[in-house]
């Protein structure tokens, strides 16, 4: 699905079917690579404030201002003392993907590489950062191979690698690929972190923050594929001209990965504010409709009320929904939740990594509470005794699911029903 409908926006998806990826004169012949030279001619703090003021929010599912996270290492790094060497400090670009109905970053790594790179370096200029470290999960072989060819093709250009340069300016930036083994856990920023340093996936207790205490100790960067991948658009046409576009709260374009019953399952690159009903039935070629389920597994269902709720942050927020990473499972009249609920349910269960007895214990407690037919409201009751007391916000996920479920379906999951 190369093609863009003609009503997307496509800014990071833009040279997506018009570039052969594979080469780097195809992506510099669409002006890849003039923002990483803009950027470079900016002070560190100018680059940040660019973002800052963008509002360009992360695309991994949290939300966080992309600007302030940029700053708030930035202020962490202790500053040079000559003749000693600078402090370390990293970029980590998290390409995991491992959220269920996800497959956006994997479209920027297969089909605009380059775009990622570039990102990545205006993200180390910006916070003085000599190496990058992009953690891909080992199953995406087309990204692997693509994000791998396009690294040599940006050292070969000088735009990565040492050159002389002191560490962190001009282009001695390292970036590195790293492969996860395809845990879900190992998505989350600070576990990724521990099994970079080549740990097992088990998290960290936040705070303090990757920020102030990353990879190795050091004040470390983590931002998603698509935030990094939307950078270099900003340094290019400035903060204005991307606040112009989405809502206030949640400017500019998000990827959303429709799929389930739908007649044009794909990626779709839109204007945040754009209307659910909008993206499932104008793009995507949704028809009766029972359920949506927007985010992944650590998402939320919505029912058929939530249609003309503009897809941003606070809007669905009010709603009890969450944007997430961006996924969109449409479930049309006759579709089971309680199959969906259980499925999501025993995935959970797998990707619990063990370490704390309310998640270890609770994700196995849920399984059997729904196969058993047990009520909705005994799950939540479950669901919010693992959220207040596991380790890490994977055994505060099942709440999403089940609350939205508690809101808009409360009688699809008790009885007889799937
Ligand atoms: C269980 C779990 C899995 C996650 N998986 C991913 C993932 O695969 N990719 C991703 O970018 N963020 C994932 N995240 C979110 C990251 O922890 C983190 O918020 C993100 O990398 C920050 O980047 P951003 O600010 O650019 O969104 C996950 C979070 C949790 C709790
Ligand atoms: S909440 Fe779950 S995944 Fe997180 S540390 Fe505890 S057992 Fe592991």
């Amino acid at each position: 699905m190369a093609e863009a409908h003609p009503a997307e926006t496509r800014i990071t998806l833009r040279n997506v079917g018009s570039i052969d990826p594979e080469k780097i004169e195809d992506y510099l012949n669409a002006g890849g690579y003039r923002s990483l030279a803009k950027a470079r001619a900016m002070p560190r703090e100018a680059v940040i404030e660019e973002l800052v003021a963008a509002s360009l929010r992360g695309r991994g599912g949290a939300g966080f201002s992309a600007g302030l996270k940029e700053r708030f290492t930035r202020q962490a790094t202790a500053p040079p003392a000559p003749p000693a060497p600078p402090a370390p400090v990293y970029v980590v670009c998290n390409a995991d993907e491992g959220e269920p109905g996800t497959f956006k970053d994997r479209i920027i790594m297969e089909r605009d590489p380059h775009l990622l790179i570039e990102g990545i370096l205006i993200a180390a200029h910006a916070i003085g950062a000599a190496r990058a470290y992009i953690y891909i999960r080992a199953e995406y072989d087309t990204s692997i191979r693509r994000v791998r060819r396009a690294l040599e093709q940006a050292r070969e250009r000088g735009f990565t690698g040492g050159n002389g340069a002191s560490p962190g300016a001009g282009g001695a930036v390292e970036i590195e690929i790293r492969l996860g083994a395809g845990s879900y856990l190992c998505g989350e920023e600070l576990t990724l972190l521990e099994s970079l340093e080549g740990k097992r996936g088990y998290p960290r207790i936040k705070p303090p923050f990757p920020a102030e205490v990353g990879l190795f100790g050091a004040p470390t960067l983590v931002n998603n594929v698509e935030t990094l991948a939307t950078i270099p658009a900003i340094i290019d046409r400035g903060a204005a001209w991307y606040t112009g576009l989405g809502t206030p709260d949640s400017p500019g374009t998000k990827i959303f990965t429709v799929s389930g019953d739908v007649a044009r399952p794909g990626y779709y690159e839109v204007e945040l504010g754009t209307t659910l009903r909008e993206l499932i039935f104008g793009f995507a070629g949704a028809d009766k409709l029972k359920a949506v389920l927007i985010g992944g597994a650590a998402g939320t269902f919505v029912d058929a009320s939530v249609l003309d709720t503009p897809l941003c942050y606070d809007a669905l927020k009010e709603k009890g929904a969450v944007l997430g990473s961006g996924a969109v499972i449409v479930m049309a009249d006759g579709r089971s939740l309680r199959r969906m609920t259980t499925s999501i349910l025993e995935f959970f269960e797998h990707e619990s990594c063990g370490k704390c007895v309310p998640c270890r214990v609770g994700m196995t407690l849920l399984v059997r509470m729904i196969r058993r037919k047990e009520p909705l409201e005994a799950l939540v009751r479950e669901s919010e005794y693992m959220a207040a007391n596991s380790l890490c916000p994977l055994g505060q996920s099942p709440i999403l699911p089940l609350r939205s479920l508690a809101r808009y379906f409360p009688a699809e999951i008790d009885g007889s029903e799937g």
